[in-house]
C-alpha cells in the first residue's frame, strides 16, 4: 500500500462503480484480432473502457490489492470469472479482484437506462424537463443497489473502506452501513453536479435518494457549490436530518455524514508522457484519416466529448458557424476536429441528440466546405489513449463548452498533453467544475451565448503567443498539482480523520 509514494488507503479498499475497469469480449465473427486475447482463449479480448474514473482508480486499487465490484457488461465476462463473478486483473498481472455483477436485461433497462440515466443524470445536470419517470425503474434501481450492497457485505470486514462511485448507487450506502461493522468506512464520490433544491424537488423518490446517501461516512463532490446545494436539499426535503452547514456534516438515523469538496484530477504525468512519445506520427494520421490538409501548418481546434446533451456540442457548432461567417479569412486555415463517443444510445433523447449533431456538422460543412477543405472533421471512432494524446498535442486550441458538467476531465487531459510550449489555448465553459481550477487562465466562454463564443474563438486565435504560453504554463502547473493522486489522497485523508471521530461510536 502506497509503496510508490502514492495515495495510501486507510484500510482494505472495496471500490464500487457501474463501469468496470476491464471488460472481456468474444471476438466478433470476422473481426480483426487485436492481439490482446487472453492466454486461456485467444478469441477473447480485454478492453479497458475509456474514462477518467476507471482509468484513474485502477492503479490505486492495483497498489492496494483491493476489490472492485462492477457491472459485468462484456459478453465473455462471466466465462472467464469464477462462480462468484470474480476474476483477477489486470490480465496477466493479477493485482486485485474484480467482482462482476450479472444484471438481467430488464435490470439494465430500468436501473441503468432508467433511473440512473433518465432520472438522476438529467436532474443532476439541471434538465428536469428531460426526466422520464417510468414505472418500475426506481424499484429496479433499488433491487440493483441491493445486489451490489450484498456483494459489498460479503467482502467487507472491520478494516474495509467501501468507496462507491457516482449516481448509480444512491441507495446502497445505507444498505451497507446497516449491515457491516461500525468500524467499516462507507464513502462515496458523486462525480456529477448536485442540482439546486428547486430542481431536486422533481426527483422521484428524492427522499429515498437522500436517505441512502446519508448512509455514507464521507460524501465527496467536485466543488463547493455542489456541497452547498446538497446540504440545502437535505434541509428542505429530509426534515428529520440535522444539518450543520458550517461543519458540513449531517446527522441522520445514527450516521454522521461529512460532506466535502475534493475536485478530481487526471493522471497528468501519463498524459504528458504519452503526448511526448507520439512524435510526428499523428500528423500523418490527421492527414490520412481525418483529411486535415497540410496539418503541419493548419491551425487545429478540437472538441472531445461523449455524445451527450449536457456537453453543448450543437451550441459549439453554431459558434463555429458564426465564427466562419464573421472571419472568412480563417476559412481554409482553421479546421475543427470533433471527436464524439457514442453513449447511452438506447435512450431516444441521446439518439435524437446524435442525429442533430451529425446533421449540423453536415450542414456547416456543405455551407463552407471546398474541394480541399472542410471546416469540421467529425469522428465517432474509438481512439486509443495514444491517439487521443496525439490529437491533444497537435490541437492549437480545445473548445470545452458544456451547458453543465460536474468536472470535465477532458480540459485537464488536454492541458497535461500540451507539451510543446507553443501557446495552446483552452476555451472553457464557466459552467463546469474545472472552471473553478482553470478558469482564470483559460478563455472563459458562456456556452449559451453563440455570438460571444464565436468572438472568443477569434480572440484565442489572435492572442499573442507570449500570453498564450504564459497562460498554458500556469494551467499546466495547476493540473499537475491537482492530479488524480492528490484527489485520492484527499479522500483517504478524510476517511482517516473520520475514523478517529467519536461520533462514529454512537452509530448502530
Ligand atoms: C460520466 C459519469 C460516469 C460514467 C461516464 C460514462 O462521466 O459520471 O459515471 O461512467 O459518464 O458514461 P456511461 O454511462 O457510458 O458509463
Amino acid at each position: 500500500d502506497g509503496r510508490d509514494g502514492g495515495p495510501v488507503c486507510p484500510g482494505s479498499l472495496i471500490v464500487v462503480s457501474n463501469r468496470q475497469p476491464y471488460r472481456h469480449e468474444y471476438e466478433s465473427d470476422g473481426g480483426v484480432d487485436a492481439g490482446n486475447g487472453t492466454d486461456a482463449d485467444p478469441s477473447i479480448t480485454v478492453d479497458e473502457p475509456t474514462g477518467g474514473l476507471t482509468a484513474g482508480l485502477d492503479p490505486v486499487v492495483q497498489r492496494t490489492d483491493g476489490t472492485w465490484i462492477a457491472w459485468g457488461d462484456g459478453d465473455a465476462d462471466f466465462d472467464v470469472a469464477d462462480e462468484n463473478g470474480c476474476v483477477a486483473v489486470p490480465p496477466g498481472e493479477e493485482a486485485y479482484t474484480l467482482r462482476r455483477i450479472d444484471l438481467p436485461d430488464e435490470a439494465i433497462d430500468s436501473y441503468y437506462y432508467g433511473f440512473s440515466n433518465r432520472v438522476l443524470w438529467p436532474l443532476c445536470h439541471g434538465f428536469p424537463e428531460l426526466v422520464e419517470d417510468r414505472a418500475n425503474d426506481f424499484e429496479w434501481y433499488r433491487t440493483v443497489n441491493e445486489q451490489f450492497a450484498d456483494a459489498v457485505v460479503e467482502h467487507a470486514d472491520e478494516d474495509s473502506v467501501v468507496w462507491f462511485q457516482d449516481y448509480h448507487f444512491a441507495l446502497a450506502p445505507r444498505m451497507v452501513r446497516n449491515a457491516v461493522a461500525p468500524g467499516t468506512t462507507v464513502a462515496q464520490f458523486w462525480h456529477v453536479p448536485w442540482p439546486d433544491p428547486s430542481t431536486f424537488r422533481y426527483c422521484p423518490a428524492g427522499g429515498n435518494v437522500l436517505e441512502g446517501l446519508l448512509g455514507n461516512d464521507l460524501l465527496g463532490f467536485h466543488v463547493d457549490r455542489y456541497v452547498d446545494r446538497f446540504l440545502e436539499s437535505v434541509e428542505r426535503f429530509l426534515p428529520a436530518a440535522r444539518v450543520d452547514r458550517k461543519g458540513r456534516t449531517v446527522h441522520y438515523e445514527g450516521t454522521t455524514t461529512r460532506v466535502v469538496a475534493t475536485p478530481m484530477g487526471v493522471d497528468a504525468a501519463s498524459y504528458d508522457r504519452e503526448a511526448r512519445e507520439v512524435g510526428a506520427g499523428p500528423l500523418e494520421s490527421l492527414r490520412s484519416e481525418y483529411d486535415v490538409p497540410h496539418p503541419d501548418d493548419a491551425v487545429i481546434g478540437l472538441g472531445v466529448d461523449r455524445l451527450d446533451y449536457t456537453k453543448g456540442i450543437p451550441e459549439r457548432l453554431a459558434a463555429l458557424e458564426r465564427f466562419f461567417e464573421r472571419y472568412p479569412d480563417w476559412r481554409g486555415e482553421f479546421t475543427f476536429v470533433q471527436k464524439a463517443t457514442l453513449s447511452r444510445t438506447d435512450i431516444p433523447t441521446y439518439e435524437r441528440h446524435g442525429d442533430l449533431v451529425r446533421s449540423e456538422v453536415e450542414r456547416i460543412n456543405s455551407r463552407f466546405g471546398t474541394d480541399d477543405w472542410q471546416p469540421v472533421i467529425y469522428t465517432e471512432d474509438y481512439l486509443e489513449q495514444a491517439e487521443l494524446c496525439a490529437l491533444y498535442r497537435h490541437a492549437d486550441l480545445l473548445l470545452v463548452s458544456p451547458l453543465v458538467d460536474g468536472m470535465n476531465l477532458v480540459a485537464q487531459e488536454y492541458v497535461a498533453a500540451s507539451v510543446d510550449d507553443t501557446g495552446d489555448t483552452l476555451l472553457l465553459s464557466d459552467r463546469v467544475g474545472a472552471h473553478d481550477l482553470l478558469g482564470s487562465h483559460a478563455i472563459t466562454i458562456d456556452p449559451s451565448d453563440i455570438d460571444g463564443m464565436a468572438e472568443r474563438i477569434a480572440d484565442a486565435l489572435e492572442m499573442p503567443i507570449d500570453e498564450r504560453r504564459r497562460r498554458m504554463r500556469t494551467l499546466r502547473d495547476r493540473v499537475f498539482d491537482a492530479d488524480i493522486e492528490r484527489w485520492m489522497s484527499a479522500q483517504f485523508d478524510w476517511m482517516r480523520r473520520l475514523h478517529g471521530e467519536p461520533s462514529r461510536s454512537g452509530r448502530r
